[in-house]
């Protein structure tokens, strides 16, 4: 059964991130080209955290120095934490306009980050309308995800359900620890935040999950070597085939393959 899970998997191992980065960026921009020509949308799933940040730089360079433009694109993010002000330090709207947006030619009116703002009573109605746009434009064409220490993609701690939806959730300790150097300690780490669920994520029509660094190794072997269970939430998507692993030698160090 193993064997047979390992021969299936979408696997590339890069000497470096940066690399790896490299060759991310290049699959989002044919992607973004591809459809440009068959005068189309480009649907993209962005996410947060230090992973992608290397890719949203070859993004820029490709925008800025090969005139690849992102007029076409829109964007869906993973996450936000809640609550959130747009305007802070920590926020993903922040993250996303310094690391990407302030740089390339999308359309303001093409990006949809969930709102960490919202009273809470309006957060479901908020959910099911994020999950409607997604689904209004055909669809995510492309979604990235990282990978947090406890299996987590988006803010999908252990125990999401395999077919959850956009929503509200808990952060797992482990993860609000992972916060704590963005927010000075774990104890100013939101509990809470608003996440694509696994479902959105694994409607996608291409996945593409990155890991960098020793310590995702053992995220990472258990994500697509272990058994599929709600205890690690990257390992569900072990059942799709349209799941690409992009990882370096470090995060690749546990695997037996
Ligand atoms: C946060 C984000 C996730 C991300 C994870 C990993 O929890 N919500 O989407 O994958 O961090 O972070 P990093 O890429 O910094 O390791």
């Amino acid at each position: 059964m193993m064997n047979e899970t390992l021969l299936d998997v979408n696997l590339k191992v890069y000497t470096d991130a940066a690399t790896a980065s490299k060759y991310v960026a290049y699959r989002i921009a044919t992607e973004i080209l591809d459809k440009q020509i068959a005068g189309e949308k480009a649907v993209l799933g962005l996410a947060t955290g230090s992973t992608p940040k290397k890719v949203y730089q070859h993004l820029i360079n490709l925008h800025k120095n090969a005139g690849l433009s992102f007029e076409n694109v829109y964007t869906f993010n993973l996450d936000e934490y809640y609550p959130m002000q747009p305007v802070a330090d920590q926020s993903y709207v922040r993250f996303m306009n310094e690391q990407l947006f302030n740089h390339i030619d999308i359309p303001k009116k093409n990006i949809f980050i969930p709102d960490g703002t919202l009273s809470t009573d309006a957060i479901a109605h908020y959910c099911e309308s994020y999950e409607q746009r997604i689904a209004d434009l055909g669809g995510l064409d492309v979604q990235l995800l990282g990978i947090g220490r406890t299996g987590h993609v988006g803010f999908n701690e252990p125990g999401s359900d395999w077919d959850s939806t956009t929503r509200l959730v808990t952060l797992h300790d482990v993860t609000r620890e992972d916060g704590a150097a963005d927010f000075g300690s774990k104890e100013n780490v939101p509990t809470q935040a608003i996440t694509m669920g696994m479902q959105t994520i694994c409607q996608a029509k291409k996945i593409i999950l990155m890991a960098w660094g020793e310590h995702k190794a053992s995220i990472i072997q258990r994500a697509i070597e272990g058994t599929v269970t709600a205890d690690v939430p990257a390992s569900y998507l072990q059942q799709f085939k349209n799941v690409e692993y992009i990882i370096d030698n470090e995060a690749a160090a546990l695997l037996r393959k």
